[in-house]
Protein backbone atom coordinates (compact mmCIF):
# COMPACT_ATOMS: atom_id res chain seq x y z
CA UNK A 1 0.00 0.00 0.00
CA UNK A 2 2.63 2.37 1.21
CA UNK A 3 4.77 1.43 -2.06
CA UNK A 4 1.46 1.80 -4.30
CA UNK A 5 0.87 5.43 -3.14
CA UNK A 6 4.37 6.58 -3.37
CA UNK A 7 4.67 4.98 -6.55
CA UNK A 8 1.49 7.03 -7.71
CA UNK A 9 2.71 10.15 -5.96
CA UNK A 10 6.00 9.99 -7.91
CA UNK A 11 4.35 9.72 -11.05
CA UNK A 12 2.35 12.58 -10.79
CA UNK A 13 5.41 14.60 -9.18
CA UNK A 14 7.55 13.69 -12.36
CA UNK A 15 4.96 15.49 -14.26
CA UNK A 16 4.53 18.30 -11.85
CA UNK A 17 8.33 18.88 -10.41
CA UNK A 18 8.76 21.52 -13.31
CA UNK A 19 6.51 24.13 -12.02
CA UNK A 20 6.99 23.69 -7.97
CA UNK A 21 4.84 23.45 -5.33
CA UNK A 22 4.69 26.33 -3.33
CA UNK A 23 2.20 28.64 -5.33
CA UNK A 24 -0.93 26.57 -5.56
CA UNK A 25 -2.97 28.12 -3.91
CA UNK A 26 -2.01 31.44 -5.72
CA UNK A 27 -2.97 30.88 -9.18
CA UNK A 28 -6.43 29.63 -9.68
CA UNK A 29 -6.12 29.43 -13.24
CA UNK A 30 -2.71 27.19 -12.86
CA UNK A 31 -3.60 24.06 -14.76
CA UNK A 32 -1.33 21.85 -12.73
CA UNK A 33 -3.13 23.30 -9.21
CA UNK A 34 -5.46 20.25 -9.15
CA UNK A 35 -2.88 17.42 -8.87
CA UNK A 36 -0.94 19.53 -6.63
CA UNK A 37 -4.20 19.42 -4.01
CA UNK A 38 -4.35 15.92 -4.55
CA UNK A 39 -0.58 15.21 -3.83
CA UNK A 40 -1.51 17.44 -0.70
CA UNK A 41 -4.70 15.39 0.46
CA UNK A 42 -2.99 12.41 -0.18
CA UNK A 43 0.42 12.90 1.48
CA UNK A 44 2.45 9.30 2.23
CA UNK A 45 4.18 11.21 4.67
CA UNK A 46 1.05 10.64 6.75
CA UNK A 47 2.36 7.03 6.86
CA UNK A 48 5.16 8.01 8.82
CA UNK A 49 3.30 9.63 11.82
CA UNK A 50 2.25 6.39 12.99
CA UNK A 51 5.85 4.54 13.04
CA UNK A 52 6.73 7.84 14.48
CA UNK A 53 4.53 7.57 17.29
CA UNK A 54 5.21 3.35 17.59
CA UNK A 55 8.85 4.34 18.16
CA UNK A 56 8.01 7.24 20.59
CA UNK A 57 6.61 4.64 23.41
CA UNK A 58 8.62 1.62 22.25
CA UNK A 59 10.90 0.71 24.95
CA UNK A 60 14.42 0.88 22.87
CA UNK A 61 18.18 1.08 22.60
CA UNK A 62 20.19 -0.61 25.50
CA UNK A 63 18.81 1.35 28.46
CA UNK A 64 14.89 -0.34 27.54
CA UNK A 65 13.18 2.73 27.61
CA UNK A 66 11.21 4.72 25.99
CA UNK A 67 10.93 8.48 24.87
CA UNK A 68 8.49 9.46 27.15
CA UNK A 69 10.54 11.09 29.80
CA UNK A 70 11.69 13.18 26.82
CA UNK A 71 11.21 16.70 27.91
CA UNK A 72 10.82 19.17 24.73
CA UNK A 73 10.54 22.12 26.82
CA UNK A 74 7.04 21.40 28.20
CA UNK A 75 7.97 18.69 30.23
CA UNK A 76 8.47 15.39 30.14
CA UNK A 77 6.51 13.59 27.07
CA UNK A 78 4.74 16.67 26.89
CA UNK A 79 4.24 17.20 22.94
CA UNK A 80 1.57 19.38 22.12
CA UNK A 81 2.90 22.35 20.90
CA UNK A 82 6.19 21.61 21.96
CA UNK A 83 7.92 21.88 18.56
CA UNK A 84 6.13 25.19 18.16
CA UNK A 85 8.66 27.03 20.46
CA UNK A 86 11.62 24.97 18.85
CA UNK A 87 14.75 25.99 18.92
CA UNK A 88 14.61 26.71 22.85
CA UNK A 89 17.48 26.95 25.75
CA UNK A 90 16.93 23.57 27.83
CA UNK A 91 19.09 24.14 31.48
CA UNK A 92 19.80 20.85 31.68
CA UNK A 93 22.56 20.77 28.45
CA UNK A 94 23.01 24.45 28.77
CA UNK A 95 22.37 25.03 25.18
CA UNK A 96 19.98 26.06 22.48
CA UNK A 97 18.20 22.96 20.62
CA UNK A 98 16.16 22.31 17.73
CA UNK A 99 13.90 19.56 17.52
CA UNK A 100 16.29 17.14 16.32
CA UNK A 101 19.61 18.13 18.51
CA UNK A 102 16.72 17.96 21.46
CA UNK A 103 15.79 14.47 20.25
CA UNK A 104 19.30 13.37 20.17
CA UNK A 105 20.20 14.38 23.68
CA UNK A 106 16.77 12.28 24.46
CA UNK A 107 18.06 9.01 22.61
CA UNK A 108 21.58 9.55 24.31
CA UNK A 109 20.55 10.45 27.55
CA UNK A 110 17.56 7.80 28.22
CA UNK A 111 17.28 5.21 25.81
CA UNK A 112 21.14 4.62 25.75
CA UNK A 113 22.08 5.07 22.14
CA UNK A 114 25.82 6.21 20.59
CA UNK A 115 25.29 9.52 19.32
CA UNK A 116 27.64 8.83 16.42
CA UNK A 117 25.47 5.58 15.34
CA UNK A 118 22.52 7.77 15.48
CA UNK A 119 23.84 10.88 13.90
CA UNK A 120 25.27 8.36 10.99
CA UNK A 121 21.62 6.99 10.19
CA UNK A 122 19.67 10.00 11.15
CA UNK A 123 19.38 11.11 7.34
CA UNK A 124 18.02 8.23 5.11
CA UNK A 125 19.25 7.41 1.94
CA UNK A 126 16.76 8.25 -1.05
CA UNK A 127 14.34 5.55 -1.74
CA UNK A 128 14.58 3.42 1.93
CA UNK A 129 12.36 2.96 4.09
CA UNK A 130 13.41 6.11 5.97
CA UNK A 131 15.09 6.71 9.52
CA UNK A 132 14.30 6.68 12.86
CA UNK A 133 14.90 9.66 13.79
CA UNK A 134 12.86 11.15 10.68
CA UNK A 135 9.59 9.03 11.77
CA UNK A 136 10.12 10.31 15.53
CA UNK A 137 10.71 14.24 14.32
CA UNK A 138 7.76 14.06 12.17
CA UNK A 139 5.31 12.54 14.77
CA UNK A 140 6.07 14.80 17.73
CA UNK A 141 6.30 18.29 14.99
CA UNK A 142 2.50 16.56 13.90
CA UNK A 143 1.75 17.04 17.73
CA UNK A 144 1.36 20.58 17.60
CA UNK A 145 -0.41 20.68 14.14
CA UNK A 146 -2.87 23.25 13.96
CA UNK A 147 -0.87 25.50 16.59
CA UNK A 148 1.11 28.60 15.53
CA UNK A 149 4.69 29.42 15.57
CA UNK A 150 5.54 30.58 18.82
CA UNK A 151 9.83 30.81 19.06
CA UNK A 152 10.78 33.31 21.65
CA UNK A 153 14.32 35.07 22.03
CA UNK A 154 14.08 35.76 25.88
CA UNK A 155 17.12 34.03 26.81
CA UNK A 156 20.48 35.30 26.08
CA UNK A 157 21.10 32.04 24.19
CA UNK A 158 18.53 32.21 21.99
CA UNK A 159 18.87 35.78 21.69
CA UNK A 160 22.87 34.76 20.44
CA UNK A 161 21.35 31.45 17.94
CA UNK A 162 18.88 33.71 16.91
CA UNK A 163 21.77 36.56 15.87
CA UNK A 164 24.47 34.14 14.79
CA UNK A 165 21.90 32.60 12.30
CA UNK A 166 20.47 35.88 10.62
CA UNK A 167 24.50 36.50 10.34
CA UNK A 168 24.76 33.55 8.40
CA UNK A 169 21.98 33.74 6.24
CA UNK A 170 23.39 37.06 4.71
CA UNK A 171 27.05 35.99 4.95
CA UNK A 172 28.41 35.15 1.43
CA UNK A 173 31.08 32.45 1.85
CA UNK A 174 32.39 29.12 0.63
CA UNK A 175 34.34 28.69 -3.15
CA UNK A 176 30.38 30.05 -4.64
CA UNK A 177 31.11 33.14 -2.59
CA UNK A 178 26.99 32.25 -2.16
CA UNK A 179 24.91 33.62 0.71
CA UNK A 180 21.22 32.09 1.94
CA UNK A 181 19.72 35.07 1.23
CA UNK A 182 21.05 35.20 -2.91
CA UNK A 183 18.84 32.38 -3.63
CA UNK A 184 15.92 32.83 -0.66
CA UNK A 185 15.60 36.78 -0.61
CA UNK A 186 13.42 37.16 -3.63
CA UNK A 187 10.48 36.56 -4.88
CA UNK A 188 9.84 34.93 -8.10
CA UNK A 189 13.27 33.20 -8.71
CA UNK A 190 14.36 29.87 -10.07
CA UNK A 191 17.32 27.73 -9.79
CA UNK A 192 16.90 25.77 -13.56
CA UNK A 193 13.19 24.61 -12.60
CA UNK A 194 12.55 24.71 -9.19
CA UNK A 195 11.18 27.87 -7.46
CA UNK A 196 13.38 29.42 -4.83
CA UNK A 197 11.25 30.40 -2.07
CA UNK A 198 11.31 33.46 -0.66
CA UNK A 199 12.19 33.19 2.96
CA UNK A 200 12.72 37.45 3.65
CA UNK A 201 9.01 37.94 2.83
CA UNK A 202 6.56 36.98 6.50
CA UNK A 203 4.20 34.94 4.24
CA UNK A 204 7.33 33.08 2.49
CA UNK A 205 9.28 31.89 5.58
CA UNK A 206 5.82 30.93 7.75
CA UNK A 207 5.12 28.91 4.64
CA UNK A 208 9.22 26.81 5.21
CA UNK A 209 8.45 26.87 8.67
CA UNK A 210 5.47 24.95 9.05
CA UNK A 211 5.53 22.24 6.33
CA UNK A 212 9.08 20.34 7.54
CA UNK A 213 9.22 17.36 8.41
CA UNK A 214 8.11 17.10 4.58
CA UNK A 215 7.37 14.28 2.25
CA UNK A 216 9.86 14.64 -0.51
CA UNK A 217 8.74 12.57 -3.65
CA UNK A 218 11.97 12.99 -5.20
CA UNK A 219 13.53 10.47 -2.17
CA UNK A 220 10.41 8.90 -1.36
CA UNK A 221 11.06 9.24 1.98
CA UNK A 222 10.02 12.09 5.00
CA UNK A 223 12.81 14.88 5.26
CA UNK A 224 13.96 17.00 8.17
CA UNK A 225 14.72 21.00 7.87
CA UNK A 226 18.41 19.79 9.23
CA UNK A 227 18.49 17.56 5.87
CA UNK A 228 16.99 20.66 3.93
CA UNK A 229 19.98 22.89 5.61
CA UNK A 230 22.52 20.33 5.05
CA UNK A 231 21.02 20.09 1.14
CA UNK A 232 21.46 23.54 0.79
CA UNK A 233 25.08 23.74 2.20
CA UNK A 234 25.61 21.26 -0.39
CA UNK A 235 24.34 23.31 -3.16
CA UNK A 236 26.77 26.30 -1.70
CA UNK A 237 29.53 24.04 -1.82
CA UNK A 238 30.21 24.96 1.42
CA UNK A 239 31.77 22.12 4.16
CA UNK A 240 29.62 19.75 5.01
CA UNK A 241 26.70 20.73 7.81
CA UNK A 242 27.06 18.71 10.68
CA UNK A 243 24.18 17.18 11.57
CA UNK A 244 22.48 19.15 14.58
CA UNK A 245 25.42 21.62 14.94
CA UNK A 246 25.36 25.10 16.62
CA UNK A 247 25.34 26.22 12.68
CA UNK A 248 22.29 24.63 11.78
CA UNK A 249 20.72 25.45 14.82
CA UNK A 250 21.14 28.74 14.45
CA UNK A 251 20.01 29.14 11.25
CA UNK A 252 16.80 27.40 12.42
CA UNK A 253 16.35 29.73 15.03
CA UNK A 254 16.60 32.53 13.09
CA UNK A 255 14.45 31.14 10.71
CA UNK A 256 12.11 29.62 12.62
CA UNK A 257 11.35 33.05 15.07
CA UNK A 258 11.07 35.34 11.56
CA UNK A 259 7.82 32.36 11.04
CA UNK A 260 6.60 33.07 14.19
CA UNK A 261 2.63 32.72 13.89
CA UNK A 262 2.41 30.45 11.08
CA UNK A 263 0.13 26.99 11.88
CA UNK A 264 1.87 24.03 11.65
CA UNK A 265 0.69 21.28 9.35
CA UNK A 266 3.30 18.60 9.00
CA UNK A 267 3.85 16.51 7.07
CA UNK A 268 4.38 18.89 4.46
CA UNK A 269 4.81 17.99 0.75
CA UNK A 270 7.61 18.57 -0.91
CA UNK A 271 8.97 18.52 -4.64
C1 LIG B 1 22.21 28.20 -4.86
C2 LIG B 1 20.91 28.56 -4.35
C3 LIG B 1 20.62 28.29 -2.90
C4 LIG B 1 21.28 28.78 -1.81
C5 LIG B 1 22.49 29.70 -1.80
C6 LIG B 1 20.56 28.30 -0.65
N1 LIG B 1 19.50 27.55 -1.03
FE1 LIG B 1 18.02 26.87 0.18
N2 LIG B 1 17.06 26.07 -1.42
C7 LIG B 1 17.56 26.06 -2.71
C8 LIG B 1 16.75 25.19 -3.51
C9 LIG B 1 16.98 24.87 -4.99
C10 LIG B 1 15.75 24.66 -2.67
C11 LIG B 1 14.72 23.60 -2.94
C12 LIG B 1 13.89 23.76 -4.08
C13 LIG B 1 13.15 22.47 -4.36
O1 LIG B 1 13.63 21.40 -4.01
O2 LIG B 1 12.08 22.60 -4.90
C14 LIG B 1 15.98 25.27 -1.37
C15 LIG B 1 15.16 25.05 -0.27
C16 LIG B 1 15.39 25.57 0.99
C17 LIG B 1 14.51 25.39 2.11
C18 LIG B 1 13.18 24.67 2.10
C19 LIG B 1 12.08 25.54 1.52
C20 LIG B 1 10.75 24.83 1.52
O3 LIG B 1 10.38 24.32 0.48
O4 LIG B 1 10.14 24.70 2.57
C21 LIG B 1 15.12 25.99 3.19
C22 LIG B 1 14.60 26.07 4.59
C23 LIG B 1 16.36 26.54 2.72
N3 LIG B 1 16.48 26.28 1.36
C24 LIG B 1 17.27 27.21 3.51
C25 LIG B 1 18.47 27.72 3.05
C26 LIG B 1 19.46 28.32 3.91
C27 LIG B 1 19.32 28.52 5.40
C28 LIG B 1 20.51 28.67 3.12
C29 LIG B 1 21.84 29.24 3.52
C30 LIG B 1 22.61 28.43 4.43
C31 LIG B 1 20.14 28.31 1.76
N4 LIG B 1 18.93 27.72 1.76
C32 LIG B 1 20.92 28.58 0.65
C33 LIG B 1 18.62 26.81 -3.17
C34 LIG B 1 19.51 27.50 -2.39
Amino acid sequence: MAIARSGIAAMILACLAAAGTAQAQDKPDDPLAVGRQMLIDDNPGELWIERGKKLFYEKRGPKKASLEHCDFGLGPGKLEGASARLPRYFSDTDTVQDLESRLLTCMVQLQGFNREDVVKRAISRPASDGSDVEALALYITSRSNGMRMNVSLSHPKEYDAYKAGEYLFYRRSGQTDFACVQCHGEANKRIRLQDLIHMTDKKGVQGVVSTWPAYRGAHFVVRTMQWRLYDCFWQMRLPELKYASDTSIALIAYLHYQGNGAVISVPGFKR
